[in-house]
Formats: structure tokens, C-alpha cells, sequence
């Protein structure tokens, strides 16, 4: 991919230590080996929100594919489907939403960004049900973010790449802000969701909701009450609040506090299928992954994104069986070594 592209990809917030420290975590956990292990019948079904998949990873919401390949979001739905794992779908999807399902054989959810115009927001939920998407991810982790190397590196979109599920919407007036006041409270929050919004979202939406970028056990309780149907304990990939730790830290104590009432899944940092095996150890029902295979599609369209897939699939496997889990089920906190 081209410095452009890269610039947005691979950057973190600020001085990227939580972007770091995703991988860093991962790193420090050991597994523990099982041998002898009766091992026929072994498979890595799960079942999420009444679907039910093959393995335990999809492809975590991403903004812009056509940055990476000319068919965008469509290559990347033709991978994932051919390796039947979920893809969730951003609201900043250079592809329309309607386009993307029409090409996927499988799953697809949608990720949604509240946009500052509501009624909007309400006809865009509405186009992914109608659409067939099946659940719905609201990211809640990212009001405001600043990524200074993607801003040093003078990151642009190019021509011909666009959140084009937006286009319709009014434009957020722009920052009332005088120069002497507050850019951020004044301007960039203007109409950020808050936990009002949670509840006129399952009034407007069929689908189940969760929500992406909890890393608070405290959060994730009022999630919980608030009704929502998962959580997916993630700092965007190190692309929120940079300093904030780990999504592998956060996920045991968040697991914790929701205490299987509501599925988690996890992000940030998944590069092997040890990493899976350790995020379910912790409390995870399944992962997503977000730059593997935006560098596969980068590199193969369709064919690199099911690769990667293939790949990580293929490392769970050996995973579960040198410590000695035939399914999902068996890998419980004693796979992690102490
Ligand atoms: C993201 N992420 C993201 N999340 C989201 O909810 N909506 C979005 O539009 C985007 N866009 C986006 C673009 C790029 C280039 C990246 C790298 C990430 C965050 C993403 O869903 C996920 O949380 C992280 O990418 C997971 O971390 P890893 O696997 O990249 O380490």
C-alpha cells in the first residue's frame, strides 16, 4: 500500500502506547501446554446473537477499503464469505451498504456511528436492517481522537474514496467556537451520542445492539442495564484514548462485572491464534481483528483477506490442540499459565 494509505492504517492515538501495549499484553501471557489429549470430534462452532459460526473471528469494522483495493468493502465481504467468518461493516465504508450485502454470502453487522443529524442516523439503521445486516455495533470509543503521526505523515483521503453512506445527511454546522473558547467542547462533541441515545436506538433498530469500545467494568454494567444484547471490550486498536490499557487487560475484569449476561467479544491486537486462545481464556466469546486483514486485502483483495482468515483459523486450531481444548468451551482461565 501506498505511504497514504499506510499513514491511516497503522497509526495509534498521540504517542501510541495503548496501540503498543495492545501487542505487548498479548506477548506477556503465557499458555499452558496439555498433551495426550483426546482430541476427535474437536471443532470451533460458536454460536452469537442466534447465528451460528464457524470459528470464533470477524472482521472488525474498518473505515475506507477502496484505500487499500479498488472494490473496497466488496473484496473484503467476498473473502470473508468464502471463509464463512462474520465481516462488520463501517459506517465509513467507502462501498454503499446495500452493494456490500447484495455480494457477501455471509454474515455482515453494522457499525454505526451516531451522526450529528438523528434523523439521519434513525434512515441508516434502517437501510442496514432492510439490507439484511444482522446486528448492530455501535462504537462508542471515539467522539473525539487525534492520531499525530497520520497527521505529521499529511494523511488525505484521495479522490474517488468516500464515506458515501453518508452523503444525504446535513452537514454538523461548522464549530461555533470562538478563538478563544474550547474547539472540543464547543465543536467536535456537538451531538456526540450519550447514554440517552442507547435506548432510541433499540426503539429505531430490529437488530441486536451492541456496543464497541467499552473498556470499563463500570460501562459495561450500564450497558448491561441499558439492555444491550453484547459488548465488545476494544480501544479501537490503540485509535481512542491513548494511555488507556490493553483491550487483553480490560477483558478478564469486564468479564468479571458482566458476569455472562451479555456476550463479549474482543479486539486489538489479535495477530495469532494463540492471541484467540487467550482472549477466550479471559472471557471472550470470540474476536474481531482489524489491521491482518486490511494488510491482506491490501496485498490479494478477496483472496488475501480469506487468506489471513485461513491462516488465523489454522493457528487457532493448533492452538486448541497443544492445550488440549477440542472445542471452544474447554478453553477456560487454566489455559492461561500462572
Ligand atoms: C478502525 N477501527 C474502526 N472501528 C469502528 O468502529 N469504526 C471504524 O470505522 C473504524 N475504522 C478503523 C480504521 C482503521 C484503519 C483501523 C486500523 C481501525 C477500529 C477497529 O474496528 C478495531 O477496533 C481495531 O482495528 C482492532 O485492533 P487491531 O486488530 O487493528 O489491532
Amino acid at each position: 500500500m501506498g505511504e497514504n494509505a499506510w499513514a491511516y492504517i497503522s497509526t495509534g492515538t498521540a504517542d501510541e502506547l495503548t496501540l503498543r501495549s495492545n501487542r505487548e499484553a498479548l506477548e506477556r501471557l503465557r499458555l499452558q501446554g496439555r498433551v495426550l489429549t483426546e482430541m476427535s470430534g474437536a471443532q470451533t462452532r460458536l454460536e452469537l446473537l442466534g447465528d451460528a459460526y464457524e470459528y470464533p473471528v470477524l472482521l472488525a469494522p474498518a473505515a475506507y477499503h477502496r484505500l487499500l483495493h479498488p472494490e473496497g468493502e466488496v473484496a473484503t465481504a467476498l473473502g470473508a464469505s468464502a471463509m464463512r467468518a462474520g465481516m462488520i461493516v463501517s459506517t465509513q465504508a467507502s462501498v454503499p451498504v446495500e452493494e456490500i450485502a447484495r455480494r457477501a454470502t455471509g454474515p455482515l453487522w453494522f457499525q454505526l456511528y451516531v451522526q450529528h443529524d438523528r434523523a439521519f442516523t434513525k434512515s441508516l439503521v434502517q437501510r442496514a436492517a432492510n439490507a439484511g445486516y444482522r446486528a448492530l455495533v455501535l462504537t462508542v470509543d471515539v467522539p473525539v481522537s487525534l492520531r499525530n503521526r497520520e497527521q505529521r505523515a499529511g494523511f488525505r483521503l484521495p479522490p474517488g474514496v468516500a464515506a458515501v453512506n453518508l452523503r444525504g445527511m446535513v452537514p454538523p454546522p461548522p464549530p461555533r467556537a470562538e478563538p478563544h473558547e474550547s474547539e472540543v467542547f464547543r465543536g467536535l462533541l456537538d451531538g456526540a451520542p450519550t447514554w440517552k441515545d442507547i435506548a432510541w436506538l433499540r426503539s429505531i433498530s430490529p437488530l441486536p445492539l451492541l456496543l464497541k469500545g467499552i473498556m470499563s467494568p463500570a460501562d459495561a454494567l450500564r450497558a448491561v442495564d441499558e439492555g444491550v444484547d453484547g459488548i465488545i471490550v476494544s480501544n479501537h486498536g490503540g485509535r481512542a484514548l491513548d494511555t488507556a490499557p490493553a483491550a487483553i487487560e480490560a477483558l478478564p475484569l469486564i468479564a468479571e462485572a458482566v458476569a455472562g449476561r451479555v456476550p463479549l467479544l474482543m479486539d486489538g491486537g489479535i495477530r495469532r491464534g494463540t492471541d484467540v486462545v487467550k482472549a477466550l481464556a479471559l472471557g471472550a466469546r470470540a474476536v474481531l481483528i482489524g489491521r491482518p486483514y486490511l494488510h491482506g486485502l491490501a496485498v490479494a483483495g478477496p483472496l488475501g483477506v480469506a487468506h489471513v482468515l485461513k491462516i488465523l483459523r489454522t493457528e487457532l486450531e493448533i492452538a486448541m490442540a497443544l492445550t488440549g481444548c477440542a472445542t471452544l468451551r474447554d478453553i477456560t482461565p487454566e489455559v492461561i499459565w500462572r
